[in-house]
């Protein structure tokens, strides 16, 4: 018997109530329903690999987003890499796998959106949903697209150690820039980031000497800052940034508890004018059609040993919700994925 002969049921997430400050497992629900039958047009698919990524927390407090904000009872729609069991859609088969969404063992999907089939590149399936998914791609877009990097410039990258920071980090060295320094919490993250990643020096922001060790690092500037950090970080770097440079808006991590209001005010905007700088946001989906050619490429450099990454796998949907508030105490050292 086949698995889509087998389920009957399928388990989801949903968000029990919009969260204040930071998030708690009591914030989400696992629910058990039937799978609905599929209509022409639609497939099932079975997750086999869910993220837990940080942007997903900007959509969980109403008035807190970029982003329309998830209603209380309704399922999270992080990010997901699946097999087709069933399809009743003419672009997909049975048996293809694909990038999907959903904190769901299972998701009927009409084929739209981020769905797509993924290629067979000789890579684990898990990459799909990291470091050759969003991740990678807002590293590869926001540095080549957004920063316009080029070879010789210094790139300052924070929450370094992260799925996002670490490609880009490594991405900016293979492309030639002259400096790539990352930030993030602790000795092993930043041991990590020189010794397996290739990365110029790594500064530990919880570090007693890291104000000292900033300002040294920073003497000749950086062209560009790739951050993922929020507003304190923006402005810790903006009076180093040197002439032309850019700063992409990356994530916010230190910021998406808090409410636009109680976020630290960005001071040094002065530096904008003197140096001529430009600081710039990204939502990496504007680049979903040259996806593929990057992931080709992204994966033959993994292959290659060029590119390094790390993974932090849980097992089951209810491992999920603590999964994901490890995100915001620095307990997640590379990107956290759910196995099903
Ligand atoms: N714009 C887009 O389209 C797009 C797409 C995907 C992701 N993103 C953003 O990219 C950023 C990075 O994503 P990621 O998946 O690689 O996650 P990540 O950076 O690994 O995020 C988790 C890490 O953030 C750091 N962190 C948590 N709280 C912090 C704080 N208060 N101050 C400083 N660092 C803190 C911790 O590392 P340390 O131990 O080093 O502190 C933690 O392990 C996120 O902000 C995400 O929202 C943007």
């Amino acid at each position: 018997m086949t698995e889509s002969n087998m389920a009957t049921e399928m388990q989801r997430i949903v968000l029990a109530r919009h969260i204040i400050g930071v998030p708690t497992p009591a914030d989400f629900q696992l629910e058990t329903l039937p799978i609905p039958a599929l209509d022409d047009g639609q497939l099932l698919i079975a997750n086999r690999f869910i993220s837990c990524d940080p942007g997903t927390r900007s959509r969980l407090s109403p008035g807190a987003s970029y982003a329309p904000p998830l209603k209380a009872g309704a399922m999270v729609d992080g990010f997901a890499v699946g097999e087709v069991l069933d399809s009743r859609h003419p672009r997909f088969a049975a048996g293809d796998l694909v990038m999907g969404t959903g904190w769901a063992t299972h998701m009927v999907s009409g084929g739209r959106g981020y769905l797509s089939k993924i290629p067979d590149l000789g890579v684990p399936l898990s990459l799909w949903n990291g470091i050759l998914g969003v991740p990678g791609m807002t590293a590869w877009f926001g540095l080549k697209r957004v920063a316009n990097m080029q070879p010789g410039e210094r790139v300052l990258v924070t929450s370094a150690a992260g799925p996002v920071g670490a490609t880009a980090g490594q991405l900016a060295k293979l492309w030639g820039a002259a400096k790539v320094v990352g930030i993030a919490g602790g000795t092993e993250k930043c041991r990590w980031l020189v010794d397996e990643c290739g990365f110029d020096d790594a500064l530990d922001y919880k570090a007693a000497d890291f104000d000292a060790r900033f300002a040294e690092a920073s003497a000749d500037g950086w062209d560009v800052l790739f951050d993922n950090v929020g507003n304190a970080s923006v402005d810790r770097a903006l009076p180093v940034m040197r002439m032309k440079g850019r700063i992409v808006i990356s994530g916010q991590v230190a910021d998406y508890n808090l409410t636009p209001q109680d976020a630290p005010g960005i001071h040094h905007t002065r530096e904008f004018i003197g140096k001529r700088l430009r600081m710039e946001g990204l939502v990496v989906f504007d680049d979903l059609p040259q996806f593929p050619a990057a992931q080709a490429e992204l994966a033959a450099l993994i292959l290659a040993g060029s590119v390094k990454y790390r993974e932090e796998i849980f097992d089951g949907l209810a491992s999920l919700p603590a999964a994901f508030c490890g995100l915001f105490t620095g307990q997640s050292f590379g990107r956290r994925l759910i196995r099903l």
